[in-house]
């Protein structure tokens, strides 16, 4: 048993003991460790001037240090770690090639984003050169989508990007990766961490077993898995939870499996990592991703967060619905497999038994297509107002299957069995859209929010529909 959080900051060994875990990574470099570069603003993940770059011991094959945001990064989600701060960037006798073209570009005035752009830039930089793949404006924009800039305007920033000489960057990994650490590491990766804080009542325990896991979450422990949406929640005051089990060493959460059947995700595994799994059979998940959050979240946060937060308005659940996904839930008695539906209760309210949690989900390879619509006050990193998933398959012109469900509309996911029962072995035609569009305001009693009144979202609902009919359509045509 280890008593201690073990990590690499910019090469150099950190044990943190009990009283700071629970601590957030930014405040434990600004405030512990007087490493004062990183910023911290919005303390939600939501402006990236708290980034830095992570690579895990678990992660064994993967060369390249990704971002996160460290102001959402509870230290006891971090244990066998190496964080790479803007400290930690530039070499003893030069600052970074990406720091020299934000300067060289007019990237920066105040200053007080630079050093998250910065990291998010070397982040791009290092996995471009990984990849043998050059930067384009696509990738400079997607890799920043995390990063608010309040003064300097995004021009500069992009132009730094954009300019960046790939031959002249020597990738992070290759600057701090060493037999030493791996060994040290590798050594401490084998004990379970047990970080106790008896004077603020709190435990924390960092399990190597599904098992353990399992009976820690009978003995009231709040599961984390990468911590992002927690930790928000801790943040703002509203979680008071002391017992934590993080999942972060219990390697067998770390599985993919894809086979002619179906595709599953363990617990652990990253959004990012889904997203590039998804890109050959279900290409159109894997582009729905690419509108989550930003790479800082989904560098961290796990597809079954996502599904265990349950929010009606997280953005996986309407395809996980039409895709006929399970979930995997395993409890000290055995395990059982439940269809995502049957997941869902009511308002984050799941049937999810006290002493079991989440190990894996399923989605089911069949012979049938997907379109997902996401609709947001803005683009990137912004939260749905209303989403559709729709799962169909055509034959001769003929709707011969077809699975609806829309988010943002109802207190779970909304599975629209009533539209789906108008158009099923229907024609492709718009008047039977028209007919199932006509039913939607007697179906649905959406709420009212800043994002949009109930009115609203239903004309969204049929807009969305109709978009679906007339994407298919043109898509048939073109054919
Ligand atoms: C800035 C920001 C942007 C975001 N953008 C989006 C977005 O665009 N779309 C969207 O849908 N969501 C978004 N989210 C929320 C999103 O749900 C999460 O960030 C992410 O998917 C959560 O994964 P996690 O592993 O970090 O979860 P955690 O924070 O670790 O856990 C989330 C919840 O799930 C429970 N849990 C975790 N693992 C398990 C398990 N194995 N068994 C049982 N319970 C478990 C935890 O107890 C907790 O209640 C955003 C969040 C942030 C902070
Ligand atoms: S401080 Fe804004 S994302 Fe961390
Ligand atoms: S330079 Fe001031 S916020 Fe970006």
């Amino acid at each position: 048993m280890r008593d201690y959080i073990l990590l690499f900051i910019n090469g150099k060994k950190h044990k943190v003991s009990s009283i700071y875990a629970k601590q957030n990574l930014s405040e434990y470099l600004r405030d512990t460790l007087g490493m004062k570069g990183t910023k911290i603003v919005c303390s939600e993940g939501d402006c990236g001037a708290c980034t830095v770059l992570l690579h895990r011991y678990i992660d064994k094959k993967k060369t390249t240090f990704s971002s996160i945001n460290s102001c959402i990064a509870p230290l006891y989600v971090l244990d066998c770690c190496h964080i790479i701060t803007i400290e930690g960037i530039e070499t003893s006798n030069s600052i970074h090639p990406v720091q020299e073209a934000m300067a060289k570009h007019h990237g920066t005035q105040c200053g007080f984003c630079t050093p998250g752009i910065v990291n998010a830039l070397v982040s791009m930089s290092d996995d471009l050169i990984a990849a043998n793949k050059n930067v384009d404006m696509k990738k400079v924009k997607n890799y920043t989508t995390g990063n608010l800039c309040r003064c300097t305007g995004y021009k500069g920033i992009v132009e730094a990007g954009m300019s960046l000489d790939l031959s002249e960057i020597k990738p992070l990994f290759e600057r701090y990766d060493s037999k030493e650490i791996q060994e040290e590491l590798e050594i401490a990766f084998k004990d379970e961490v047990v970080l106790d804080d008896k004077e603020k009542e709190i435990s924390i325990i960092l399990p190597k077993t599904i098992k353990r896991a399992v009976e820690l979450k009978t003995e009231n422990y709040s599961v984390i898995s990468g911590g992002t949406d927690i930790s928000v929640f801790v943040n703002k005051g509203y979680n008071k939870t002391k017992k934590f089990v993080s999942l972060i060493n219990v390697d067998e959460l770390y599985e993919i499996q894809d086979n002619d059947d179906f595709v599953s995700f363990s617990s652990r595994v990253s959004l990012t990592d889904v997203e590039k799994s998804c890109e050959e059979y279900f290409e159109e998940f894997a582009n729905s991703l690419k509108v989550f959050a930003s790479p800082q979240i989904k560098n961290k946060g796990t597809l079954i967060g996502n599904i265990a937060n349950g929010s009606p308005i997280g953005d996986t659940i309407p395809f996980l619905y039409v895709s006929d996904a399970s979930l995997e839930l395993v409890s000290a008695n055995g395990q059982r497999d439940i269809l995502i539906p049957d997941f869902y209760l009511g308002y984050k309210q799941f049937a999810l038994k006290d002493d079991e949690i989440i190990t894996k989900v399923k989605i089911p390879k069949k012979d049938k297509e997907f379109k997902i619509y996401k609709v947001s006050a803005r683009k990137d990193l912004d939260i749905s107002v209303v989403s559709l998933a729709i799962g169909y398959k055509i034959e001769d012109e003929k709707i011969i299957d077809i699975s609806i469900a829309y988010g943002g509309v109802a207190a779970t996911v909304y599975k629209a069995k009533a539209l789906e029962e108008v158009l099923l072995n229907k024609e492709l035609k718009e008047e039977y859209f028209k007919e199932a569009i006509s039913l939607i305001p007697s179906l649905l009693t959406p709420f009212s929010d800043h994002r949009g009144s109930s009115e609203f979202r239903i004309k969204l609902c049929q807009n969305l529909l109709m978009k679906f009919y007339s994407e298919v359509t043109s898509q048939r045509e073109v054919a």
